[in-house]
């Protein structure tokens, strides 16, 4: 039998507690990786329950739009697990969110949503720099969203936010190349994780047309998303950069 793809690399998901986040821990820890949680809430209750299904797990409470935090969290994979070779950048506001016309979205809100889905991105490249060039390169795997390229109606800030992960993921390749850090990206299509399916809004309004125009007619979970990820997060993605897959089940809009 062949040892498991990423069996020796330490990977960091931020957002890993709870919905799509969790479901990249555990595919990346069964695939051979050590994994540190990051994230806001609930970070060491999810190591815990993956180290007792046999993984190697560990969880930090830190909030991807902290720079202290995030510094933190680069700093405990160093300490846990000897250095980072994968950073996930998963923690994104969305769930959470009231759908609501551009003009009646405020400035505060918009600045929420930025700073962690954008600047929260940001600070976890950075935080995780030099730890990928004391090992000689790394991977980074960004969270996008399909909206980025198909608009959504009600949640202007969130798909700006989103559009700009896919052109950070290309300024980044294009700078971290060198360092030998390949970047790449994931445009989930709408899926059933934890914080969907506690906002009522979007489990009426968005649940139903996104089966009804998906190619592949049946929900999208969060483990639809784990082969992408650990793809560009893998051996057989070491000359990809640059680029942001949509796995979305064929979604027509
Ligand atoms: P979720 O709400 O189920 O889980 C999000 C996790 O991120 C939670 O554990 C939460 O505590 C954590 N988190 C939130 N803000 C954080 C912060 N500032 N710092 C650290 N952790 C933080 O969300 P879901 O649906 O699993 O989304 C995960 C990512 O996938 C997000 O970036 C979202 O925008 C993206 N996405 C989700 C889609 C969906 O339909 N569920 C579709 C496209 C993209």
């Amino acid at each position: 039998m062949s040892e498991p793809a990423l069996l020796g690399k330490v990977a960091v998901v931020t957002g890993g507690a709870a919905g799509i986040g969790y479901a990249l821990a555990e595919g990346l820890a069964r695939r051979g990786a050590a994994v540190l949680i990051a994230d806001r809430d609930g970070a060491v209750a999810a190591a815990a329950r993956l180290r007792a299904a046999g993984f190697s797990v560990e969880g930090i409470a830190a909030d991807v739009s902290s720079e202290d935090d995030t510094a933190a969290m680069a700093e405990a994979a160093e300490r846990l697990f000897g250095g980072i070779d994968i950073l996930v950048n998963n923690a994104g506001i969305y769930a959470t969110l009231t759908p609501r016309p551009f003009e009646a979205l405020d400035v505060a809100e918009w600045r929420r949503v930025l700073d962690v889905n954008v600047i929260g991105t940001f600070l976890c490249c950075r935080a995780a720099l030099a730890g990928f060039r004391r090992r000689g390169g790394g991977r980074i795997v960004n969270i996008s969203s399909g909206v980025a390229f198909k608009g959504n109606p009600y949640m202007a800030h969130y798909v700006a936010s989103k559009g700009a992960v896919v052109s950070l993921t290309r300024a980044l390749a294009t700078e971290l190349g060198r360092h030998g850090v390949l970047v790449n990206s994931v445009a989930p299509g709408f899926t059933l994780s934890d914080g969907v399916m506690k906002n009522p809004v979007l489990v009426a309004g968005v649940k139903e047309p996104s089966l009804r125009n998906r190619v592949l007619a049946r929900d999208m979970l969060p483990e639809d998303l784990v082969g992408a990820v650990c793809f560009f997060a893998g051996p057989d993605a070491g000359f990809i950069t640059g680029q942001t897959l949509v796995v979305d089940g064929g979604a027509y809009f």
